[in-house]
């Protein structure tokens, strides 16, 4: 600390780059772009109208009739890719429909790809919104406990996305975390010309309390047991990094950490340890939380989401999944 009256205490003064919003404006490092941003969709085969999601206000299911005109709303808005999710008609113990080749996803995915080709659909490969017990792999239960077999599973799972590159997905992006799931896809999607799909692999995802209110919207709650055999502990960041080096030794072009907020200091350490581009998911609890506080008066809703999308950039994330997406585009263009 330099005294007071020495006349060096005054070289170094932050605030003079702080007194005007021009100025604030030229040295502000992160930017964000509405090209940051990607958009969650859920269609459903069980609803003729859209349904909101309680818990997520400004959250729809939708039916086969609408996903078209809402992703062409969001692309208006200036949202360049949304992230597919499925709810079908049918669940069963080996979720057949999710690498139908005529499942809703696949449907749903031809259907925008057709509409607006420049739009980036990102399909979500996943097992448990098909299963009949809500797990993400093959299960089988032992009272309360739920067994998941690991590669039984994982050849369901390169089925599902080569069913998803099929339809015309841009990207598919596995979110299972069973062990070895992205070599077997990789490997899956090649052998069948499909060498060119990049694979965005939620690689570092945690088993969380914050996914509360997804489990609404896509219905894909375990009926009995929970995700801890397969997603991670929240505790333990040099093992996501381990995960993630694993997918990307295993051909992952694109990694995510999941949730988002509570685990920058893992988006941190990916992006600096490994640079691939890298995402973040800004999941259903920590949309539901700012939505609930601001309904109440409590926070500045728009402020506090924009922060917050500032500190994934800062962070260094490249990508953000985020349920806000489309107003987030409107309020950047209103901004320009
Ligand atoms: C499916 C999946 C989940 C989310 C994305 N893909 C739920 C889960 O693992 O239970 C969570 C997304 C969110 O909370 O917004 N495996």
């Amino acid at each position: 600390m330099l005294p007071q009256n020495s006349p060096l205490s005054l070289l170094q003064r932050p605030r003079r780059l702080r007194a005007s919003p021009a100025l604030r404006n030229i040295v502000r490092e992160t930017r964000l772009a509405s090209s940051d941003f990607i958009l969650p969709l859920f269609v459903s085969e069980k609803i003729t109208t859209r349904v909101p999601v309680t818990s997520m206000p400004g959250v729809f299911q939708l039916p086969e009739t609408e996903i078209v005109s809402e992703a062409l709303a969001a692309h208006q808005d200036g949202v360049c890719a949304v992230l597919l999710f499925g709810i079908p008609a049918t669940k069963d113990e080996v979720a057949s429909e999710a690498y139908n080749d005529n499942g809703i996803v696949q449907r749903a995915v031809r259907s925008i790809k057709t509409a607006i080709p420049d739009l980036i659909v990102i399909t979500d490969v996943c097992l448990c919104e098909f299963m009949s017990h809500g797990h993400c792999g093959v299960t089988h239960f032992d009272g309360e406990r739920a067994h998941v077999t690991n590669d039984l599973s994982v050849s369901l799972l390169a089925k599902t996305a080569l069913s998803h590159a099929r339809a015309g997905a841009d990207i598919v992006a596995p979110s299972d975390m069973m062990d070895g799931r992205i070599g077997a896809m990789r490997a899956t999607l090649d052998s069948h010309g499909f060498e060119h799909t990049p694979i965005l692999s939620y690689a570092a995802k945690f088993a969380s309390a914050f996914y509360g209110p997804f489990r609404d919207a896509a219905e894909s709650a375990p009926q009995a047991g929970d995700r801890r055999s397969y997603q991670m502990d929240a505790a333990n960041g040099n093992e996501a990094l381990r995960e993630v080096a694993l997918d990307i030794e295993q051909g992952a072009d694109m990694v995510m950490i999941k949730p988002g907020l509570p685990y920058l200091d893992i988006v941190w350490r990916v992006k600096e340890r490994f640079g691939l581009p890298t995402v973040v998911y800004h999941v259903s609890g920590e949309y539901s939380m700012l939505k609930a506080a601001a309904k109440n008066g409590w926070i500045d809703e728009k402020a506090c989401l924009m922060e917050s999308m500032i500190a994934f950039r800062r962070a260094g994330a490249d990508l953000i999944i985020t349920y806000a997406a489309r107003e987030i585009a409107r309020s950047l263009r209103e901004a320009s």
